[in-house]
């Protein structure tokens, strides 16, 4: 298994380009399956998630030819399995997104139930039952979920809790439905806008992504559609966070500051250096940076999904921070490799408690999800000595040459084999 070993206390200098955002090239892939014609995809990244997507495009019957560093043909002339198996599902959650689309196109979609995962329970039956409104009749049942409809119907759809990828599988699915439907509570992510930009070039007639209330006519047929897929936003904050830990001076190209408002504000609230310029970012470090509070909350609101960074973040800030996570119930699973590296934290339920500023030196640490690992790298530049990261296949699913990227603006990080 791969590590990371990194050196710590080095400053960082230069450019860094930001991939396209993988959350949104995974639902992009996903409403592949609901045309027959071509989709040309622009600004994919090239992480495991996406190929393992394309490895379960590939089961379902897709055609899925990669060009380049980041482009994608995908083309499903027809659907050979209606199956999304464990083992996909099993090494990517994400892979439910097949769902409304194989049932909106054919009228049968059998998908292994993804079960919980190392941040949460993480159920999928928002999905099913906004899908069971659109007329779908599902059992689950053998461990997977099987949904069966003669064509669906365009239904009211109120999501109890907001869900990204349930809000994403219900536009899919009413793409293709007879009539309206219209999703209430939906999530209001960028990745949603995107994906509704993709299915009107497609020829679906969704409005109001991005409010709560998104509503979609069904159409008969989609057709091919050229698209790319915006940045990352969660990478242009890892390297923000970066940026402001280090004694550094790194500007983020090809990014979008718009997606990060909460992220920006609440990094500049605790003393990072942040510039917009035109549309890049620029980041200084070397100020001292000062405890402040955070709770994660849907998009606009601060990201889950940059929570361990900015836990990463405040333990080289001075004073007491509270870091409330909101939207899944286990996400605190680096603080306890964060402490093996010097950081004076508590955890208390959904919330964490970092002291600082600590001394951080290097160790041995395990990554144990996607964003935990960008913790621990983070932990890992400013740590004095060496790290060596474990399990970085966590890494692997969603940042694209992350060692390369960060070695590029002069950091000592080497993959070890
Ligand atoms: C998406 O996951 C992202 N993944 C996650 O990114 C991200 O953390 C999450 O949204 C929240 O922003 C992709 O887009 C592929 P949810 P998703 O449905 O869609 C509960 C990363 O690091 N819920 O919005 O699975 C759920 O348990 C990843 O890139 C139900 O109860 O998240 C959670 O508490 C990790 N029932 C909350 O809702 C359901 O049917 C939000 O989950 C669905 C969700």
């Amino acid at each position: 298994m791969d590590k990371l070993k990194i050196t710590g206390g080095v400053p960082l200098r230069g450019q860094v380009r930001i991939s396209g955002a993988k959350n949104s090239a995974l639902a992009a892939m996903a409403a592949s399956l609901l045309s027959s014609e071509e989709l040309f995809l622009e600004n994919v990244p090239m992480v495991n998630d996406i190929l393992t997507t394309r490895r379960l495009l590939k089961e379902l019957g897709a055609d899925v030819e990669f060009e380049g560093r980041s482009s994608a043909r995908l083309k499903v002339s027809r659907i050979a399995s209606h199956e999304a198996p464990y083992e996909l599902v099993k090494t990517m959650r994400a892979s439910v997104l097949v769902l409304g689309p194989l049932l909106a196109r054919t009228g049968k979609a059998r998908v292994s139930l993804p079960g919980g995962c190392a941040i949460g329970a993480r159920p999928i039956d928002l999905h099913i039952k906004g899908l069971e409104k659109l007329g779908a009749t599902i059992r689950t049942e053998y461990g997977y979920v099987e949904a069966t409809a003669r064509r669906l119907k365009g239904a009211n759809v109120a999501f109890d809790k907001i869900t990204v990828g349930g809000t994403e599988n219900l536009m899919m699915a009413a793409a293709l439905a007879e009539g309206q439907t219209t999703l209430m509570n939906s999530a209001l992510e960028p990745e949603i806008t995107d994906l509704a930009e993709l299915l009107n070039k497609m020829g679906a007639r969704v409005t109001g992504a991005g409010t709560s209330t998104i509503t979609i006519e069904g159409v008969e047929a989609l057709h091919g559609a050229s698209h790319s897929i915006i940045p990352d936003r969660i990478e242009t904050g890892t390297f923000i966070a970066a940026g402001a830990m280090t004694d550094s001076d790194l500007e983020l190209t090809a990014c979008n500051p718009g997606h990060l408002t909460s992220v920006i504000a609440k990094m500049r609230e605790a003393g990072a250096n942040i510039e917009e310029l035109s549309g890049n970012l620029r980041v200084r470090g070397g100020r001292s940076l000062r405890s402040t509070d955070v709770s994660t909350h849907e998009y606009p609101g601060f990201a889950t999904d940059m929570q361990a960074q900015y836990m990463a973040l405040m333990t080289q800030a001075s004073g007491i921070a509270l870091i409330t996570e909101n939207i899944f119930e286990n996400r605190f699973m680096h603080a306890s490799e964060l402490i093996r590296m010097g950081a004076n934290i508590r955890v208390d339920g959904s919330r964490a408690v970092v002291a600082g500023k600590s001394r951080l030196t290097g160790a041995r640490v395990i990554a144990s999800d996607l964003r935990a690992s960008a913790s621990l790298v983070l932990a890992g530049l400013v740590a004095e000595g060496e790290t060596i990261i474990d399990r970085i296949y966590h890494l692997d699913r969603g940042y694209e040459r992350i060692e390369d990227k960060l070695r590029s603006v002069g950091a000592q990080i080497e993959r070890l084999k």
